[in-house]
């Protein structure tokens, strides 16, 4: 059977990244004996929208549709376009057209790499951010008014639907249920924010009598940022609205050491539309074209867009050939500097896939 794969690179060192997570996709797709097809698209980038006024052509959802995943390096340039229309006008249109609902973003300290927390080892952060990925904070409900006088006002509304909230904590339960600890976190903000917060608690509550062997705690989402730094052994599955999931996926990587291992699915768990698969971080405008970009977040996706396509076995491979480079640390291996080493994006690239291929 063969995996049609839409590959878009985007702004930035996602065209840097996005090679490298390819190049160890053709090694697993030749190890393991799979069909790959990967087809790329120039849209969903700064450039696109330069030349022709749009983010995406007027036929992406047909396209995209066609494909069993989409490989995605990132999106956004503010200096050329503003991050509103850039982002509103690709990634965010493609989660929700295609009811990807399910964010997915494992947070692991990895063999080799030393935690910015004080005596943190590998196995003391392994946890995974579950957040909630087309409604929430995320909404297009508001507007301005009174422009240009000083009365102007702006609202933005948070939109949360009982369907949408049950979706992703049923997902978070079934993966708490799945894993050793069997525990799962929820953030809220129920003492502020008083009625989307307080009744997303009572949904946990609602899915919770489904699931008496998972072990459910609930914070607030400012100490949950400061027990993330402080205790991030406690954590297992961390559950999230679409904001608090953005910021807490953040916040655990680089507690890992760099947001550049991070990766992410933005999954429509149906099967009914593709999933993308994408890392954690941006476009990096600082260090774009330095070919120092980190290139493991995008090759980590590569192992969850395999692992999402039933080949588990090839996807667990990724994830071993990375820990392996990893593992010799920045004086064997060719890390890149934000692993205190001194690699380029394309060698250590070439150096994963080549553990892959032994
Ligand atoms: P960013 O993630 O691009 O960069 C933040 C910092 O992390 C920078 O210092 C950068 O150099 C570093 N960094 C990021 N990825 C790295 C990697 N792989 N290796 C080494 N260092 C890495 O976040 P930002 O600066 O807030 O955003 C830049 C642009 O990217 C903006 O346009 C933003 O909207 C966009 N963005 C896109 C996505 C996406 O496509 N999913 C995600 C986040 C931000
Ligand atoms: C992410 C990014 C996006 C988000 C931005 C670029 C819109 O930060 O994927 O984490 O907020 O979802
Ligand atoms: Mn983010």
């Amino acid at each position: 059977m063969t995996h049609r794969i839409a590959a878009i690179a985007g702004d930035g060192i996602g065209t840097e990244v996005l090679p490298e997570g390819l190049r160890i996709l053709e090694a697993a797709a030749k190890r393991f004996d799979i069909d790959l097809e990967i087809e790329h698209f120039d849209f969903a980038s700064c450039d696109y929208y330069l030349e022709h006024g749009q983010m995406l052509p007027d036929d992406w959802f047909d396209t995209l549709s066609s494909f069993d995943a989409i490989f995605f390096g990132a999106v956004g340039w503010p200096e050329k376009v503003p991050d509103h229309i850039s982002l509103w006008g690709s990634l965010l249109q493609f989660r929700r057209a295609f009811d990807q609902y399910i964010n997915l973003r494992p947070c692991r300290l990895m063999p080799g790499i030393k935690s910015p927390l004080a005596d943190r080892e590998p196995g003391d952060i392994d946890f995974y951010v579950v957040r909630e990925n087309t409604e929430g904070e995320y909404s297009s409900v508001g507007g301005k008014m009174f422009e240009g006088t000083e009365r102007e006002v702006v609202i933005q509304d948070t939109v949360m639907t009982r369907t949408g909230i049950d979706r992703v904590l049923k997902y978070a339960f079934d993966l708490a249920s799945k894993r050793p600890r069997h525990k799962l976190t929820s953030a809220t903000k129920s003492n502020g924010i008083s009625i989307t917060m307080p009744y997303w608690d009572e949904r946990v509550k609602a899915m919770a009598s489904h699931y008496p062997d998972v072990t459910v705690d609930q914070f607030h989402i400012d100490i949950l940022t400061a027990n993330f730094v402080l205790h991030p052994d406690w954590f297992d599955v961390v559950v999230a609205s679409n904001l608090f999931g953005d910021i807490l996926s953040d916040l655990g990587p680089a507690c890992t050491g760099t947001i550049g291992v991070a990766p992410s699915a933005n999954i429509n768990p149906e099967g009914k539309y593709p999933s993308l698969f994408e890392p954690v971080h941006g476009s990096a405008p600082d260090i774009a074209g330095k070919g120092i970009a980190n290139p493991i977040g995008q090759m980590w996706c590569g192992a969850m867009m395999l692992e999402h396509l039933g080949h588990e076995e090839a996807g667990k491979a990724i994830v071993d050939a990375i820990e392996q480079v990893l593992a010799a640390g920045p004086e064997q291996a060719p890390l890149t500097p934000d692993l205190k080493g001194q690699g380029t994006t394309q060698s250590l690239g070439k150096a994963i896939t080549e553990a892959l291929e032994k």
